[in-house]
């Protein structure tokens, strides 16, 4: 089925110009990005963003880190897109994801994973509204 889900560029793969190499990436496995948008967002719009983890431990470092700097939000479409982004992600932490993967040739650590990807389509539609209003 086509779907849609909404992927980040995190602030550390930005810093280090990784956008057009993950785009690219995304392009060559069949997955269209329909649209991209870099911007900066406070804390307290992160702590909006990922609130369904408010009551983990690493939830104020989270929110912290994703509005440290600048981040790419996108839209990405294609078939069964939301489980293929995860996929294409990998783990969480980078030193668990298999090679290949985006956080395996780009993450840094589990909090500078490079890329965030919705868990399923109506997270994506949330995800999607939450940054393309
Ligand atoms: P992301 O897919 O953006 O969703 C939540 C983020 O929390 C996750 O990527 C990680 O970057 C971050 N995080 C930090 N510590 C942890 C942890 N112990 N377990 C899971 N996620 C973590």
């Amino acid at each position: 089925m086509i779907e849609q889900t909404l992927s980040i560029i995190k602030p550390d793969a930005v810093e280090r110009k990784l956008d057009k190499e993950i785009k690219s990436f995304f392009k060559k496995n069949n997955i269209k990005i329909l649209k991209s948008k870099k911007i900066k967002i406070s804390k307290e719009e992160a702590s909006e963003f990922y609130k369904v983890h408010q009551s983990k431990p690493f939830y104020d470092k989270l929110c912290s880190y994703l509005s440290s700097g600048p981040i790419i939000a996108m839209i990405l479409e294609g078939e069964n897109v939301v489980s293929k982004n995860r996929q294409l992600m990998g783990a969480t932490d980078p030193t668990k994801a298999e090679e290949g993967t985006l956080r395996k040739m780009y993450g840094i650590s589990i909090d500078k994973n490079s890329v965030h990807g919705s868990d399923s389509v109506e997270n994506g539609k949330i995800e999607i509204n939450f940054f393309f209003k």
